[in-house]
């Protein structure tokens, strides 16, 4: 094997025991080779998942007196718009607004459109949703 790297894991006796429990129903002869495998596991699903199609909203709060920050947002939502549904707009109070928008796509698009909205600056608590 190439490149291997050594390196301390802190956990609580409890679980490694259940770690260990779990890794002799499986076979495995050592920790090590499981742990392996249980990363290149997580790496494969989250990879399954940001591919797969999915629907959802993303929901966030900002103040519409900030004219750059609304444009900023329109105009991220114009270059994604293959992945809106709809936009809904409430008017929470005098200064603040709330946006949800419902959404459609593969998981990383969809995921990268929330991200662009959260990194506006003055939008709060941006939140996506997926089901
Ligand atoms: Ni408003």
């Amino acid at each position: 094997m190439s490149d291997l790297v050594r390196f301390g894991v802190s956990i609580e006796k409890h679980l490694l025991d259940q770690f260990d429990l779990l890794i002799r129903k499986k076979n495995y002869t050592n920790r090590s080779e499981a742990f392996r495998d249980m990363i290149r596991h997580e790496l494969v699903q989250k990879q399954w998942v940001e591919n797969q199609e999915t629907a959802g909203a993303i929901t966030f709060v900002f103040d519409h007196h900030r004219r750059d920050l609304l444009n900023r947002v329109i105009h991220l939502q114009h270059e994604h718009y293959s992945l809106i549904i709809s936009t809904q707009h409430v008017h929470l109070d005098h200064d603040r607004c709330l946006e949800i928008v419902a959404v459609r796509g593969a998981a990383r698009h969809v995921q990268r459109l929330a991200d662009s909205l959260k990194a506006v600056k003055g939008v709060e608590h941006c939140a996506l949703s997926i089901i």
